[in-house]
């Protein structure tokens, strides 16, 4: 089956989706995105997401390119259009084309919506959570502003290859004072010897994940404390057990650090229940009732 994107009003096969080559996104990294888990037929903590969404929309000043709504239908309607019950969507919201020039466009200039999904293998994802992934550390090298979703990810992207190079999944920002900010596309956790699941604050320096704030309130629901607040890579590579969350990865053990295994070097019991936890406790949007009914 091909594929479809929705592309500023169109569903098109992926094939001959594009955008313009003036797009701000395209030539200056202005714009915004979000990527949403699918599992089973259902979109997860969709609500969350938009929010975010409005969040760093209305930090940079682009516009919303549709209502919220319809955003919400469309997003629905690409993960139906290419018949995804497990995967991932992905949208991307610019400040729109305009003739190349820093400042921004003149005023009723539409922003630009692309959204696409794919499908990945459930089967895979388990595995790799019976294993758990490795990370590496790496110099904070990213402008302030990282609470904002932008896709300005060129240290992300960088900091990853670095990972893959080194044989990990993942590389953690680290700042000045040794403290771990965040992945470069997931946020970073540890377990404490009593059990204490630690993470940074989101206030600043990181990017305030979906999956985080949903392992907060499950972990809440369940009884296992949840403490914000910064950890070293010693204490990192020392703790009890090591996790990482995204809405890639869902809820991942690590069990390496810069080459040092944590613990005994395989996944830990925590984070089995942190993960059921996490399932449960999403918001799940069914998808093809929604958009078929
Ligand atoms: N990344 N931190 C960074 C820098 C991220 O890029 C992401 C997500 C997260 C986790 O956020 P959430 O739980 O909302 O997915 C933390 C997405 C998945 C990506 O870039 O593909």
């Amino acid at each position: 089956m091909s594929r479809i994107a929705y592309v500023n009003g169109r569903y098109l096969p992926h094939r001959e989706a594009a955008v313009h080559i003036e797009d701000r996104g395209y030539q200056f990294a202005d714009g915004v995105y979000e990527v949403c888990e699918v599992a089973n037929g259902q979109l997860i903590d969709m609500t969350r997401h938009m929010d975010r969404l409005g969040r760093s929309l209305s930090e940079l000043q682009i516009k919303w390119p549709v209502q919220r709504k319809a955003l919400e239908r469309i997003l629905l309607e690409t993960v139906a259009r290419n018949r995804v019950i497990n995967g991932l969507v992905y949208l991307q919201v610019t400040r729109g084309v305009a003739r190349r020039d820093h400042v921004f466009p003149p005023d009723g200039t539409p922003s630009a919506l692309v959204v696409t999904a794919k499908r990945t293998d459930p089967a895979l994802a388990e595995q790799k959570f019976e294993d758990g992934v490795g990370v590496i550390t790496v110099p904070e090298n990213r402008w302030d502003r990282v609470d904002i979703k932008s896709v300005g990810l060129l240290p992300n992207c960088i900091a990853r290859q670095k990972a893959k190079e080194n044989g990990a999944a993942e590389a953690w920002f680290v700042d000045e004072q040794g403290i771990v900010k965040e992945g470069g596309a997931t946020n970073a956790w540890i377990v404490t010897s009593d059990g204490t699941l630690v993470t940074r604050p989101a206030e600043h320096g990181i990017l305030r994940g979906i999956t985080r704030t949903t392992v907060i309130d499950a972990a809440n629901r369940i009884g296992i404390k949840v403490e914000e607040r910064g950890f070293s890579v010693t204490e990192a590579q020392q703790a009890r057990e090591s996790f990482i969350t995204a809405a890639t990865t869902l809820v991942m053990p690590v069990v390496k650090i810069d080459g040092q295994p944590v613990a005994n070097g395989h996944p830990g019991s925590v984070v089995s229940k942190i993960r059921e936890a996490f399932i449960e406790q999403a918001e799940k949007t069914p998808i093809y009732e929604k958009v078929f009914l």
